[in-house]
């Protein structure tokens, strides 16, 4: 049964070792691009898709994500004071509404799959939209709008998907292709991390899908796959061929956020995007660009 896409499951329970020390005492999703927080994007991409209900997977030390979509008494009072009103309009438009972002806890980070898998009564019987806060897309449509179209014509589980240079297989997980007419794609198989040898494509999932339920019950027997970790690919395996399974070659580019070169040109590209910030960024790489 297709059920409306309402609710999202935005995992961020991870230690985010690729980014120490950044990450020692803070969350690795609580890092800016540009002035805004990686899990604030997500939150503003979802939302652009329909969703109305969030559930953070938090773990220690992560409770700054929650508190960033609070009100802010004392800051909204002194900005009130000053009649900064464009800062005020900033922060009534991030704000959320009453009720509308939960957390749950990952108390050890065992993987993916167990991350998504500890919102099993949040999501409750429904479809559900997963965002992973490290991987921003830049889209005219965002992403997961994108998905949400898509599923909303064919229902069953749908995957952002991109093509990887075929070295690099190892790092993501892959699909097996059954059929495919250049932007949507038939499911037949999914490997995480293979070697490129073994590697069934190389298309790979991006950090945004959307989910039948189903997916939690096969999380449920807690199996174990690459890196001894709990894989949310593993788990859709299993779901293949129980309904449709899609992956859609999406429009628009993705920033690997998680990674430090990643993020630095994330910075970059969404700096570019800003009018008051994008000529002095040209000036920046032009002056750079000869090292
Ligand atoms: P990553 O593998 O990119 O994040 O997971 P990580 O494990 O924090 O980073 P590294 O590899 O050690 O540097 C993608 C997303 O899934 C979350 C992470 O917080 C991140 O947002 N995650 C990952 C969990 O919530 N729980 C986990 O057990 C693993």
């Amino acid at each position: 049964m297709t059920t409306p896409l309402r609710k999202a499951v935005i995992p961020a329970a991870g230690l985010g070792t690729r980014f120490l020390p950044a990450t020692k005492a803070m969350p690795k999703e609580m890092l800016t691009v540009v002035d805004k927080p990686l899990i604030q994007y997500v939150v503003e991409e979802a939302r652009a898709a329909g969703i109305e209900e969030f559930c953070i997977v938090t773990g220690r030390g992560k409770i700054s994500l929650v508190d960033h979509f609070d009100v802010a008494y004392e800051l909204e009072a002194t900005l009130r004071e000053r009649n900064k009103t464009a800062a005020l309009e900033q922060l009534a438009a991030m704000s959320a509404k009453e009720g509308s972002i939960v957390t749950v806890r990952q108390q050890v980070p065992h993987g993916l799959g167990h991350a998504v898998w500890c919102a099993r009564a949040f999501t409750a019987g429904e479809a559900f939209a997963v965002l992973l806060p490290d991987v921003l897309v830049m889209a005219e449509t965002p992403c997961l709008a994108q998905l949400a179209d898509v599923y909303r014509q064919t229902g069953g589980n749908v995957l952002a998907v991109e093509e990887v240079p075929r070295e690099h297989t190892n790092r993501y997980g892959i699909l097996d292709v059954a059929s495919d007419d250049g932007r949507l794609v038939e499911v037949r198989g999914l490997v995480e991390k293979p070697k490129p040898e073994d590697a069934p494509s190389n298309l790979s999932i991006i950090g945004r899908y959307i989910l039948v339920p189903e997916v939690m019950a096969a999380l449920e027997a807690q199996e174990r796959g690459a890196g001894g970790e709990i894989q949310l690919t593993d788990a859709m395996a299993k779901l293949i061929g129980k309904g449709p399974f899609h992956g859609l070659r999406y429009q628009g580019r993705q920033y690997d956020c998680g990674d430090k070169a990643g993020f630095i040109e994330a910075q970059i590209a969404f700096g570019l995007q800003r009018p008051e910030l994008a000529d002095a960024i040209r000036g920046f790489l032009k002056a750079y660009s000869g090292h």
